[in-house]
């Protein structure tokens, strides 16, 4: 009798166990799959340079794709101070957005504008920053080519499935210039008397305007430091790649004397020392910290280093010296620094950031 108990209830936790394990097993088989989003408006190349742009399994780790560290909701471009690639290690500068680089003439690209998107046909500049640690390209083909998903996106793209570093740099390049965002079109209802005053003060006391565009899409005024920089270029074809980078970029005294030398390393040139590219101010209040190398976390900072912590250097922007070369001291009040920052918090484009053609196309579903 005991013993019949005794199987009995083995018998029943046998079964439950196998119950278990199919259900277990159930759950294991129900295999999550990759689903890509269609998109509505971009051609079908620009459509798989999107897939790539989120694609993991373009770092050795399969951790990071190009989203990680240029997200949407940042304007592309993300809140901490240095990113994380794939080994953990940090990169060097801060994340800038990716916005606005089809902008009818050279743009600069990188904070010290060593790239122009004339070059992006080779995938060189665009893989070379991005610690993603894929140093091998056959090996990156190799990866795509195991991934069921891109024989159609490359057929729809290109005629055949065939992956090439070419058509990846062609891609991803022609989904980058379709990020393109711009202020022009600020609802009224923003546009507040505070708002109108930080504008004001930007573009006339303070005088950020004879750097800083906000109506041109690459952000930066070119103009000729020899004139005192006055002089603002507007027909950029008649200069050399060289003066360009060098008519477009600034030392704003954050150090007397940097670390990171930025155009001055480029070019192997002391006197550009501590220069980097002007950037953009569209979408800035998304894309703290600011600075190259991220070192002010928020615009107030910003605005206090501009009003009195501007630091002197042979290679200090003249725009920043006073009439004897001395650093500026603006001593930009509260109430300006508030209206100011009123200004800049109204440079954004919603349509950009919310655009779902430019977020992430994968979603996993159970099948
Ligand atoms: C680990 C973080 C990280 C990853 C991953 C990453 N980037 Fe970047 N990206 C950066 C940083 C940092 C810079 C600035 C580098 C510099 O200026 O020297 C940058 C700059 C850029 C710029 C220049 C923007 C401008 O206007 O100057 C582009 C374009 C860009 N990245 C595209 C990409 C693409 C495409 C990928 C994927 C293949 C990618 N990035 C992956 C961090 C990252
Ligand atoms: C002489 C040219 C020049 C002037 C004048 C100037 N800026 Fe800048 N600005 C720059 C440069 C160059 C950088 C990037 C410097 C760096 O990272 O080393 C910058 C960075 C910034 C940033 C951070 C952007 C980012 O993406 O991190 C903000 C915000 C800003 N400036 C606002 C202003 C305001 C407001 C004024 C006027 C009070 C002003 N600037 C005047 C050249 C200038």
């Amino acid at each position: 009798m005991n013993n019949k108990i005794v199987s009995l209830s083995l018998f029943f936790s046998l079964i439950c166990l196998f119950i278990a394990c199919q259900k277990e097993s159930d759950s294991n088989d129900a295999q999550l799959v990759t689903e890509i989003r269609e998109a509505i408006n971009l051609t079908p190349t620009q459509q798989l340079g999107r897939v790539l742009f989120y694609e993991t399994s373009l770092s050795v780790s399969n951790t990071v794709s190009c989203g990680s560290c240029h997200k949407q909701e940042n304007a592309f471009a993300d809140n901490t101070r240095f990113s994380v690639g794939y080994n953990n290690i940090e990169s060097s500068r801060n994340t800038p957005t990716i916005q606005n680089l089809d902008s009818g003439f050279e743009r600069l690209i990188f904070w010290d504008g060593r790239a122009s998107m004339l070059q992006d046909a080779a995938i060189e500049p665009i893989f070379n920053h991005s610690e993603m640690g894929m140093r091998e390209p056959e090996f990156l083909i190799t990866v795509l080519e195991s991934l069921g998903y891109y024989d159609e996106l490359f057929t729809n793209a290109y005629g055949n499935s065939e992956i090439t570093l070419e058509r990846i740099g062609d891609s991803l390049g022609k989904f980058l210039r379709k990020l393109q965002s711009d202020n022009f079109n600020i609802p009224e209802h923003l546009i507040t008397q505070q708002v109108l005053d930080g504008a004001n003060l930007f573009h006339t006391k303070y005088d950020c305007s004879s750097c800083h565009n906000i109506s041109n899409s690459t952000g930066y005024n070119v103009s000729d430091e020899a004139f005192g920089g006055i002089n603002t270029i507007t027909q950029h074809t008649e200069f050399s790649r060289e003066d360009l980078i060098k008519m477009a970029s600034s030392n704003i005294g954050l150090e007397v004397e940097y670390e990171d030398k930025g155009v001055g390393a480029l070019l192997d040139d002391e006197s550009q020392n501590g220069k980097f590219k002007i950037p953009s101010l569209n979408n800035i209040s998304l894309t703290a910290p600011y600075m190259h190398d991220g070192r002010y976390e928020t615009l107030d900072e910003v605005l206090d280093h501009y009003s009195d912590g501007i630091k002197p250097s042979p290679q200090l922007d003249s725009r920043l010296k006073d009439w004897k070369g001395d650093p500026q001291v603006l001593a930009i009040n509260e109430d300006e620094k508030e209206d100011i920052i009123a200004f800049l918090n109204v440079l954004k484009d919603e349509d950009f950031l919310t655009n779902p053609d430019f977020a992430n196309p994968f979603v996993k579903v159970s099948e």
